[in-house]
This record gives C-alpha cells, structure tokens and sequence, in this order.
C-alpha cells in the first residue's frame, strides 16, 4: 500500500492561500524550499492542509530522524508540559535537565571525564563551542573549512562558507577566522590521485600555520567529519586524523561539528566514530530533539568547565520541554538495532541513487555520503562536471508535484540531499525512490 495519496494538485489551494499569508507577515529572508503547507506528520509521513499525505525525505532537515510525532516523545513532552513547562536553568535545577546531560555524557565518544552544555539551536552550540576553546586555550584564532557551514549568527555565519546564501550584505564578520581548502574528492584536480590529494591538503594544513596564523594562537578547528550544507562530503580519514594531529601537537581544541551527521543518521551515534578519531568537544543539535528545539556541546570536562559561571546557557537553553524530548530521542536512537537500520536505509537507498548514476552518468556526477546522510551531485556533463543548480532545483519541484518531498543542498546547490525518518519501511523507501526515478526521467531524461 502506497503512503502518498494525492487529492490536489501540489500546492493544493490552502497551502497556496497559506503560502501568501506567509509571504506577506513573514520575512522573504526565512525562504522556504517547498510550497506545500503541512497540518500534521507521523513516521515520514506528512499531511497537508489541503489532504494530501506526501512521503517525506527531507525529515525537517534532518531532525526527524526517529519520525514525526515520535508517540514517546509526544507522550514525554505532553506529560512534562503538564508538569512544568519552563524554569530556566539559571535559576534553577530540574530532573531532565540533568537526566538529558548524563545521558549526552554516557553516550560521547570521549575518554576521560565529559561534560555537556545545553542550548537551543545548532549555531548556539557551535558558539559555546568556541567560548569554551576561547577560554580552555587564551587563544583567539579559529580554523574552519571551504563548503562548511555552522549556522546563522554573527560568529557562525563567518564559519560558514557559501557566502551569497548565507552571508551577502551581513557583514562585518567576526576576525580571527581562517578558512583553509576542504578535500573534496568530487572536485579534486584531474591530475591528482585521490590519495595524492588528500596529502596535498594535509601539507594546506600545515602551510596555513606559517602562511596565515600561527598554531600558537589558534584556539580551535571545527570541521563537520560529514559537511552537510558542503554537499554531504565525508571527511576523507587521512584529513581528519591529521587535523588530530595538529590539535594535539599544539594544544588546539578540536570541534567535531555533528549538528547534522551526528545523532545516528550515519549509522554511529557520533560520525567521528567511523574514523576512530576522537575530538575534544562535540557539538550536536537536530535530531537530538526529535523536533524540540535543543542542541549542545559535549566534551572533555576541563574544555567544558573552561568558561565562568555565567559564561554560558540563556533563558531558554535546558528547557524542560525539549530535555525531555531529547531523552527519549537519545534513548531510542542509541539502541544499537536502530543504528542498523540507519545503515540498512543508508545501503537501499545509495542502491537506488547508484542505479540512477549509472543510467544518467553525464548527469548525476557523483553519489555520496555516509550511512543514511545521503546525496547526489547533479552536473551539467562529464566533461566539465559543471554544477547544474537549476536541475538539481527541477528535480526538487519534480519529487513535490508527485508527493515526495526532496530538499538540495552543495556548495553549488546542486545537489539533492536526503535526510529521510529513519523509521521509514522499506516500501515507502521504494515508493520514494521510485518518485525519484520518474523525476530524474522528467529532468535529465
Ligand atoms: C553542521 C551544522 N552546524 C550548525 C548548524 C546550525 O544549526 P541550527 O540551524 O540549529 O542553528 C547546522 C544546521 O544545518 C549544521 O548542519
């Protein structure tokens, strides 16, 4: 049995209405990728306000990793809100606040003591993360990547790279950045070998030390082991270790950024796990909350505790609501059986994107990503591998029309990423998958 069921047109006449309700109280900078407007969602199901149920892959950018309205998540977040909705962390200690940091510590994988701060939304953590840095190593510098992206506030918007996106006419930015060459092997120079170009970044790494800031004052190196927004680039293994190096040699705080490829959309609860190489602090956010507004950093206590009291948190961070939702989240997504499945979703669906490749060789560049967090890299031929946005952008709208929801992602945005609720069955991966091929037929076809 089919899970999409289609009445309308997509967008239906409500979601249009709703649509140009949004546009007109709404600012045009909080851009939306779909136009369907959704009343309620269970599994990787959503409902839209004009009765159409559509199959989604997208999962809220990935934060519906354990389903929309995951029944114990609702059921914790219903009997907290009867409880107590809000208390701030400031002021005061409650239960799941501690419960939820207990268990993030448990969970990390981190020698020695670990200790957790709460916030409440990814660019929140990575910020904390880089006071904690700041504070643990008196330094200032801050390392970070081509295609890496970290969030939307001052600080985090000059992480990121990608600027007309994200960053055109918002500046200044914060100083003290450094952006160095990220290895991705889609785009490697033709000449290179894979390996030969994995060590030419490497030998970027260590020529930055001298040609743009000295290791001395570096405080931090944030990289995202999987880039998200970058395309869903897996950190090549060589890159990765050497950045450990580099961070233990000098007494640098290493920032795994797992905000996307973390909470066990991978297969691993943490995808540092795949290469064995263990960071200082971690941040982690999406998929933690199962939709609840929650995110933080984890890490080596000393790091952690660097700040003053004070020094860190905010009104909302910890609340009560979203611990509580992050809990059974947590609880759920580290039993070892749903990270199989994590990885047999990962395995079916790269199938499928790998049998698309080979049909459309000159067009779907490349398939990458690791365990579930998936994405094909759409390009206008093989002789040039030129990005091609405006496909990647009809094959989103192609999936819509039939009642798949598909988002892009890439430097480029020319890739479509999929992110989907891991509680998904099979069939409805089929289904979706089978959407896909229809699009691809329209667009590249
Ligand atoms: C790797 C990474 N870091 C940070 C963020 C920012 O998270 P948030 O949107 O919750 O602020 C994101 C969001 O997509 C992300 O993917």
């Amino acid at each position: 049995m089919s899970t999409i069921n289609l009445v309308t047109e997509i967008p239906g006449p409500k979601s249009q209405a709703l649509n140009e309700r949004r546009a007109a109280a709404i600012a045009q900078g909080n851009a939306k990728l779909t136009t369907v407007a959704i009343e309620r969602a269970d599994g990787a199901a959503v409902h839209d306000v004009d009765g159409n149920t559509l199959l989604d892959f997208a999962g809220g950018i990935g934060m519906q990793l354990i389903g929309h309205n995951q029944p114990a998540v609702v059921d914790a977040v219903k009997d907290q809100a009867e409880k107590l909705i809000h208390m701030c962390s400031i002021v005061s200690t409650y239960e799941p606040l501690v419960e939820l940091a207990e268990l993030m510590n448990s969970l990390a994988p981190i020698s020695g003591p670990v200790k957790t701060t709460l916030s409440n939304s990814g660019a929140e953590a990575v910020e904390a993360a880089i006071k904690l840095a700041r504070a643990h190593t008196g330094r200032d510098g801050i390392i970070v990547f081509e295609g890496a992206y970290h969030g939307r506030t001052n600080l985090t918007m000059g992480m990121t790279s990608k600027y007309a996106l994200f960053k055109k006419t918002f500046g200044p930015f914060s100083p003290e950045i450094y952006r160095l060459p990220f290895p991705n092997l889609y785009r490697k120079p033709a000449e290179m070998s894979e390996e030969g170009y994995v060590e030419w970044s490497c030998q970027q790494l260590d020529n930055a030390m001298i040609s743009q800031i000295d290791p001395a004052f570096v405080a931090a190196i944030v990289i995202e082991p999987v880039q998200g927004e970058g395309g869903f680039l897996p950190t090549p293994p060589r890159f990765l270790e050497k950045i450990r190096q580099l961070c233990t040699d000098h007494g640098i705080v290493m920032i795994a950024d797992e905000i996307q490829c973390g909470s066990g959309r991978t297969g691993k609860l943490f995808a540092c796990e795949h290469y064995g190489v263990e960071p200082d602090l971690i941040t982690v956010g999406k998929a933690m909350g199962a939709g609840m507004p929650i995110a933080g950093v984890i890490g080596k206590a000393h790091i952690v505790d660097a700040a003053h009291p004070g020094g860190l948190g905010g009104t909302y961070s910890g609340s009560p609501l979203a611990c509580v939702a992050a809990i059974e989240a947590l609880k759920m997504i580290s039993d070892p059986a749903f990270l199989a499945r994590a990885t047999e979703v990962g395995n079916k669906i790269r199938a499928g994107l790998e049998a698309l490749q080979a049909k459309y060789p000159g067009r779907i560049g490349d398939v990458r990503g690791l365990g579930s967090m998936l994405a094909m890299e759409i390009i206008k031929d093989q002789e040039t591998n030129a990005p091609d946005m405006d496909s990647t952008g009809a094959i989103n709208a192609a999936t819509l029309t039939r009642g798949l929801i598909t988002i892009r992602a890439g430097l480029y945005s020319n890739c479509v990423r999929f992110l989907p609720p891991l509680n998904l069955t099979d069939a409805q991966i089929d289904e979706g998958m089978a959407i896909l091929t229809e699009a691809c037929a329209e667009v590249l076809g």
